[in-house]
């Protein structure tokens, strides 16, 4: 008895939950399954390289810049290397958009997916041993498989993806995703090399009592957000706020709560990117029973116009949202 309770503990890998509910997609060829796994094998690598930060020359800057004008770290780049590498060898993806590059980068013009990649988020805390992360968006294709990329299928609304996920490189390693049909959390284990589903099904709760925010930056904040601010205040919320999003996230997605990143006088359209950072994130939290906005419209009915794009973002606990939204 007790040696098959252990060994259902070590339950489902990453690789046979995707391959499983590899039906429930609406294409089952099998493509967007290897993709997934590349995107696994790609963060297991970053993993080992986020792990031996401090012990090899892979923290602090760079000395460059990418596109939105954010100071590159070493790790930035690496990761960015990492995924595009994986990527292009999978086959899987005709083109890929990245936080660190100006354009979209063609891969193979007979894969059949689109990828917009956050390759490492939360660049500032790299250096201080704080939690960092990656996020993804999957579309498919618009134009026709073997043709030449086409506007239309780089600037696909949110509401198109067909999958959308986030690694966090935390006190644990953790890939969240879906495709559609909820979401799954799955833990790293290390010696085995493998993730192992451990968060199936996952819900965000209605309701919180976190508010996470840079209020720092709240004397630029709108009349609406430094009401909702105080609100949070008078009703004796926590605050909380890590500064890399992926990990801000994930903590509200468990325990309920709100993520706003406003427009403030710095960034008046909002800090966040649109394709390879509120969208995917706005995708779990709706199929796990949250919300995001941009403070009017919902994030993934938005057209974007640019890949690096800025919105601001309200993401969080359905009722949180909705209230902060009504702010
Ligand atoms: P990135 O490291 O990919 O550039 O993203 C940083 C983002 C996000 O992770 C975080 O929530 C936000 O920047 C923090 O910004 P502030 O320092 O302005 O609060
Ligand atoms: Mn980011
Ligand atoms: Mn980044």
């Amino acid at each position: 008895m007790e040696a098959s309770r252990i060994a259902q503990s070590i339950g489902f890998t990453l690789d046979r939950f995707i391959k499983n509910n590899q039906d429930q997609f609406q294409y089952a060829s099998g493509e967007l399954s290897q993709l997934l796994r590349d995107i696994a094998l790609a963060s297991k690598v970053v993993n080992r390289e986020v792990n031996k930060a401090g012990l090899i020359d892979i923290m602090g800057p760079l000395g460059s810049q990418n596109m939105a004008g954010d100071d590159q770290q070493k790790l930035d780049v690496l990761a960015d290397i990492r995924f595009t590498r994986a990527l292009k060898k999978g086959g899987e993806v005709c083109a890929l958009i990245s936080e660190e590059s100006e354009s979209y980068e063609d891969l193979n013009n007979n894969g059949k997916y689109v990828i917009a990649i956050d390759p490492l988020d939360g660049s500032s805390n790299i250096d201080v041993n704080v939690s960092i992360g990656t996020i993804f968006s999957i579309y498919r294709r618009i134009s026709k498989v073997g043709s030449p990329i086409q506007q239309e299928d780089i600037l696909q609304k949110g509401s198109e993806q067909v999958a959308a996920g986030y690694i966090l490189y935390g006190s644990s390693t953790m890939m969240v995703y879906t495709t559609g049909h909820g979401v799954n959390g799955f833990t790293f284990e290390q010696s085995l090399g493998e993730f192992f589903l451990s968060h199936p099904d996952m819900q965000m709760p209605d309701n919180g009592k976190i508010y996470s925010i840079n209020e720092g930056q709240s004397n630029s904040f709108s009349e609406s957000v430094k009401k909702y601010v105080q609100d949070c205040k008078d009703k004796k919320m926590t605050a909380r706020y890590i500064g890399s999003l992926v990990a801000d996230f994930h903590r509200n997605l468990l325990k309920g709560g709100i993520y706003i990143y406003p427009s403030t006088a710095k960034d008046p359209e909002g800090k966040l990117r649109l394709m390879y950072e509120c969208n995917a994130l706005a995708f779990i939290s709706e199929q796990a029973g949250g919300m995001a906005t941009d403070g009017k419209t919902r994030i993934l009915d938005i057209q974007p116009t640019a890949l690096h794009q800025r919105v601001p973002f309200f993401v969080g606990s359905k009722k949180m949202v909705e209230l902060a939204q009504s702010f």
